[in-house]
C-alpha cells in the first residue's frame, strides 16, 4: 500500500484514514461514509495527533510512511479515547514503544480501560502545553465534547485548532478542504453530526466556543471529514446557533401510518401551516431514517409527532425515534401530537410520557381521530396547523 499524507500547512500534514464503505456509525447512519483525521507535525520533535480505527492502520501507516519513518515519532497525542480515533494505538507502539502518549486526566483513565498495552502515557491538564521545537502546542480539556476524556490540541504556530470530534461531519471524500465540497454539503454533514454526536452538550460547547474565540485560528481540523479553512465563520456561527438549542422558524411532521388515517392528518395539517408561510417538512418514519430525523427536529421550532395506535401504544417506528430524541434532548421546541385508533387510542398518552422530560411547550390539545379522519376532523388539524404556524411566526421562546 503506497497512500500520500495532505500537507494542510508547512510540515504539518493530514495522514488519516478514509472509510468509504462505513455506513453506520453506532446507529447513526453515514450513506457517504466517513474518515477518521490523524495529523503528523514534523519539527523539532515529530507528533501524531490521533489515530485510526484499528481496520485502517495500514492506510494510516502508508501515509505516515509518505512524510517520515514513523519510528522517528516521539509523541502521539490522543484527544478522545473512542476507538474510531484510539484503535490503532496499541499497533503502532509497538513500532514505537519509547514514544509519550499525550492525554488528558480522563483520557488516561479511559485508555487504561480499553488497552492492556503499556502506553507511556502523559497527562496533559487543560491550559497545560508541549513544546516541540518552534512549536508550542497547548491543550484545551472539552468534557462531554462528546465524551469526558475529549480535548483539543492547539497550535498558534500555524493557528490551528485540531479539536478532534468537534466541528466534524461523517463525508468519505479524496478531498480534504470545506471549500473542495462547497458550504451546503459540509454544512448539511455538519449539522446532521452535531444533531446525532454533539447535541445533548450545548452548555459544554457554549464553553469551548468562549474558551476558543480569543485564540488565533485560520483553520479547524477536525477527526472526521474536511478541514475548515474558508468556511470558519460561518460554521463557528452555525455552532453558536445549534449549542444554545436555537431552532429556526419552520416546523416538521414525523409520523408513521398503518392505513393511511394519521398519514392523510400530517399532510392536512402541513397545509394548515404552510397557510401561514412558515416551511414545514414531512417525515416518515417508514422512509426516512432517524439519524436524519433528528436534524430536522434540531433545527426546527415545531416538531409535530403522529401516530395510530397499535397494541394498546405507538407505532414502534414512533418508540425507537422518541427513545433517540429523548437522549439527545433538544430544547427549545413546540410541540403537537396527534394520531389515529380504532378502540384504545392510547398511542399519544404513551407519547407524552416519552417526551415529557424535554419539557417542549405544546400550544394545542393532542388530536386523536377514531379510524377514518373526516372533512371535519382536516379541516380541525388544518386549523391548528394555521395556528401553530403563527406560533412559530412569534418567535416566542
Ligand atoms: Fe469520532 Fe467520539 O469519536
Amino acid at each position: 500500500m503506497i497512500l500520500n499524507a495532505v500537507e494542510i500547512k508547512p510540515d504539518v500534514y493530514w495522514v488519516g484514514g478514509i472509510d468509504w464503505d462505513l455506513r453506520n456509525f453506532h446507529g447513526y447512519q453515514t450513506p457517504g461514509g466517513t474518515t477518521y483525521n490523524a495529523y503528523l507535525i514534523k519539527d523539532k520533535k515529530i507528533v501524531l495527533i490521533d489515530t485510526v480505527k484499528h481496520y485502517l492502520f495500514d492506510e494510516m501507516m502508508s501515509r505516515i510512511k509518505d512524510v517520515i519513518d514513523p519510528k522517528k515519532i516521539d509523541v502521539i497525542i490522543s484527544n478522545h479515547v473512542e476507538m474510531d480515533h484510539s484503535g490503532s494505538l496499541p499497533k503502532i507502539k509497538e513500532y514505537i514503544p519509547d514514544a509519550t502518549v499525550v492525554t488528558s486526566t480522563r483520557g488516561e483513565k479511559g485508555l487504561q480501560k480499553h488497552y492492556t498495552e503499556d502506553l507511556n502515557l502523559k497527562v496533559m491538564k487543560s491550559g497545560e502545553s508541549l513544546n516541540i521545537g518552534d512549536r508550542t502546542l497547548e491543550f484545551l480539556h472539552m468534557p462531554m465534547v462528546h465524551w469526558p476524556d475529549s480535548m483539543a490540541t492547539y497550535s498558534l504556530h500555524d493557528k490551528l485548532l485540531l479539536p478532534n470530534d468537534a466541528f466534524g461531519q461523517h463525508i468519505a471524500s479524496a478531498e480534504r478542504f470545506d471549500d473542495d465540497l462547497g458550504w451546503s454539503l459540509v454544512r448539511s454533514e455538519a449539522a446532521k453530526y452535531y444533531a446525532n454526536i454533539v447535541l445533548p452538550y450545548g452548555d459544554q460547547v457554549t464553553k469551548v466556543l468562549d474558551a476558543v474565540k480569543d485564540l488565533s485560528i485560520d483553520m479547524i481540523a477536525p477527526s472526521h471529514g474536511v478541514i475548515w479553512r474558508s468556511y470558519l465563520k460561518e460554521i463557528i456561527q452555525e455552532y453558536q446557533q445549534w449549542s444554545t438549542f436555537t431552532p429556526k422558524k419552520k416546523a416538521v411532521i414525523i409520523y408513521d401510518s398503518m392505513w393511511g388515517s394519521t398519514k392523510t392528518l400530517a399532510y392536512a395539517l402541513a397545509e394548515g401551516i404552510e397557510k401561514t408561510g412558515m416551511p414545514v417538512t414531512l417525515r416518515n418514519l417508514t422512509t426516512t431514517h432517524v439519524s436524519d430525523i433528528v436534524t430536522d427536529i434540531m433545527e426546527s421550532r415545531l416538531i409535530c409527532l403522529g401516530s395510530p395506535t397499535l397494541n394498546n401504544g405507538m407505532m414502534p417506528s414512533m418508540g425507537s425515534l422518541l427513545t433517540y430524541v429523548k437522549g439527545l434532548r433538544p430544547r427549545n421546541k413546540l410541540g403537537f401530537l396527534f394520531g389515529s385508533y380504532g378502540w384504545g387510542g392510547q398511542a399519544l398518552t404513551e407519547m407524552e410520557k416519552m417526551i415529557e422530560p424535554l419539557q417542549w411547550t405544546f400550544p394545542e390539545e393532542h388530536l386523536n381521530i377514531n379510524y377514518i379522519p373526516q372533512q371535519e376532523d382536516l379541516k380541525k388539524i388544518q386549523n391548528i396547523g394555521k395556528s401553530l404556524g403563527n406560533d412559530i411566526k412569534k418567535n416566542n421562546m
